[in-house]
């Protein structure tokens, strides 16, 4: 009888285990630690890995938080996967950094019945509930675009005719349809800027070098481009990678190059002279993201939107100093 129960105990002991094992209750810990899924979209830039660090660099064990993160290799539907995976695992919190606006909002209705906050970061989403996220992390891309054109029309006020090159970002998303948004606007106000290419550089300097390189190769006569709008940083060292092998001067008498971000390596370029204005944009968004979560926590209602302040850059503005101490 008794080796009977010892059995039975032991077997239940061992379904014990085998279910707790199978659990995919994240927040099953005997930890207190916040558990907080990430989605982020790639590593398309070094914009986008500095923006990676620094979410990874406030969610750690230390501050009390357990984090899942999954990169999304620039695809929606890796993004939609992770979300869905999150919510299975009942994560305390969702943070996405969404690749584009539409598309949103079947995942995020499934994480609001859930009963999972989510916290949109960057980019936005553009979804018919606005309840569907809980607050938005990031940057006005509209009025960064507007600080590069109105840089451009006090640039260009004597000029006659404006050649201006596009490089667009990943579409369809808000950092593109804000930039975008803003230089189509300026082109309608200035009769003299010609937008002679509109082309697609995906925020990535090898994308940007090769449709770069193809519009000059196959321009037929020499194109002559006063101005390349980039959408990021990576772009522009594309652009300017290609240019300047097409025999172009970047910079000064030269093509004037305008890019976004202002990582380390593009203001270093801006201070040699051949980013000719660089409108920030920052990627240190983790700190406001956890705060976002530090005030749930405390019972307390985060803003909805939040932007961080951004300033912008010229060769004359520039300084080894700042260089210096740039995060990213
Ligand atoms: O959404 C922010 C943009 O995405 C940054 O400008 C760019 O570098 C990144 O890839």
């Amino acid at each position: 009888m008794m080796r009977k129960i010892i059995s039975l105990l032991v077997l239940t002991l061992l379904a014990c285990c085998i279910i707790c094992s199978c659990s995919s209750d994240a927040s099953s810990g005997d930890d207190d630690l916040i558990v907080v899924g990430v989605s982020q979209v790639g590593a398309e830039s070094d914009w986008r890995i500095a923006n990676t660090e620094s979410t990874k660099a406030v969610f750690t064990e230390e501050n009390g938080y357990r984090l899942l993160f999954d990169d999304a290799k620039q695809m929606q539907e890796n993004q939609f996967s992770a979300i869905r995976k999150y919510i299975q695992q009942k994560v305390d919190y969702i943070v996405v950094m969404p690749i584009s606006e539409e598309g949103w909002d079947a995942v995020l209705q499934e994480a609001k019945e859930a009963g999972i906050p989510v916290i949109i970061v960057d980019r936005m989403v553009n979804v018919d509930d606005e309840d569907l996220f809980t607050a938005h992390v990031g940057a006005d891309f509209y009025l960064e675009g507007q600080k590069a054109t109105e840089w451009m029309t006090e640039e260009f006020a004597d000029a006659e005719e404006v050649n201006i090159i596009h490089i667009q970002g990943t579409i369809g998303s808000t950092a593109q349809l804000g930039r975008t948004q803003a230089l189509e606007d300026a082109l309608a106000e200035n009769s003299n800027w010609n937008l002679i290419a509109q082309l697609d550089g995906d925020f990535t300097q090898a994308k940007t070098y090769e449709v770069m390189s193809d519009y000059i190769i196959n321009s037929g006569t020499r194109p002559v481009i006063d101005v390349v709008y980039c959408e990021n940083d990576n772009s522009a060292f594309g652009a300017i990678e290609a240019l300047e092998k097409y025999g172009y001067t970047c910079g000064e008498g030269g093509v004037k190059v305008i890019s976004f971000d202002a990582t380390k390596q593009a203001l270093e370029l801006c201070m040699e002279g051949k980013i000719s204005f660089e409108v920030e944009c920052n990627p240190m968004l983790g700190p406001l993201v956890k705060n976002v979560i530090d005030t749930i926590e405390a019972g307390g209602v985060p803003s909805k939107y939040q932007y961080v302040d951004e300033t912008v850059f010229t060769p004359d503005t520039v300084t080894q100093e700042i260089i210096d101490s740039r995060e990213y």
